[in-house]
């Protein structure tokens, strides 16, 4: 099953929640891929993956430029790589990553079929993986298309304020508006989660009582993901979070695998 992730608004976590579930995923003895489709590479170098003049390797960018139709479906396995984390999650997951190039993709958007590319340089790709993750940018332009042209599913990934609700609102009406003309009628937002929460903040608690009547109660997955130092620590040692030991990183990892359940029943519908 195919996951794009995604807000139209920027910072609201959608790259720890791609990570943060890529680890669950690996905790959990399955096979993710993910998919960086931001050109900021967040996702690559938290896996411990830098794509520079020192590790020139085959990209996402490389794989959808090389994906136009009459080309063979299956561009992207040339760009897997594995992430540089210990083991269990190493053998588990694979990465394909992203470098700021990939902002040249987004000048074919006018090129007829361009938006099915992702699409087909995945074709085949990922069938031995339980779940591929798409991390997109913050954005409903033409990278974010590829991934819901590609995608099962969208997940929002949001931070209970105004903006950044909105933002997924966005995503979602986005999702219900395009996914026809992005030649995926199935399309459909599956999820909300509900990161950088809180505890004592009236006004995200304002905001996470107000998701249900908004996306509908079945949207809204619980656990929350409460803000906690231990994930920009992990974010920045580009390590998974349950390695860094101590109370707050057990207990993060254990709300992303509770997460992690929950997309996994997606793939059984
Ligand atoms: N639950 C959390 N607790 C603490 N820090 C967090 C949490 N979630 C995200 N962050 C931090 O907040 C910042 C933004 O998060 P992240 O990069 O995941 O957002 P994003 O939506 O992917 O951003 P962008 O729109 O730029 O891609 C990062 O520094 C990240 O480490
Ligand atoms: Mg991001």
């Amino acid at each position: 099953m195919r996951v794009a992730i995604g807000n139209h608004k920027g910072g609201s976590g959608k790259t720890a929640t791609v990570v943060g579930l890529a680890a669950a995923l690996a905790e959990t003895d399955h096979r993710v891929l993910v998919v960086d489709l931001d050109p900021q590479a967040n996702a690559s170098r938290r896996l411990g993956v830098r794509v520079d003049a020192a590790n020139p390797v085959p990209t996402v960018s490389e794989a959808i430029r090389e994906s136009h139709a009459g080309e063979a479906g299956g561009a992207a396995v040339e760009a897997i790589l594995t992430p540089a984390w210990p083991e269990p999650y190493a053998e588990k997951i694979g990465l394909i990553p992203s470098r700021f190039d990939l902002e040249n993709r987004i000048s074919e958007a006018a090129t007829m079929g361009a938006v099915g590319r992702l699409r087909r340089a995945l074709a085949g790709v990922d069938d031995d993986y339980d779940v591929t993750l798409i991390d997109c940018p913050p954005s409903l332009g033409h990278l974010t298309q590829l991934a819901l042209a590609a995608a099962d599913v969208a997940v929002a990934v949001l931070e209970p304020e105004f903006d950044s609700v909105e933002g997924a609102v966005r995503l979602r009406d986005f999702v219900e508006a395009a996914a026809a003309e992005l030649g995926n009628p199935r399309l459909r937002l599956a999820g909300v989660v509900v990161g950088r929460v809180r505890a004592n903040l009236g006004a995200h608690a304002f905001q996470i009582d107000g998701l249900p009547e908004l996306f509908g109660s079945e949207l809204v997955w619980s656990p929350t993901i409460p803000e906690r130092a231990v994930i920009k620590d992990a974010a920045d040692a580009a390590v998974p979070v349950a390695t860094l030991g101590g109370v707050p990183a057990a207990g993060l990892a254990e709300v992303y695998r509770d997460l992690a359940a929950r997309l996994l029943k997606e793939v059984d519908r």
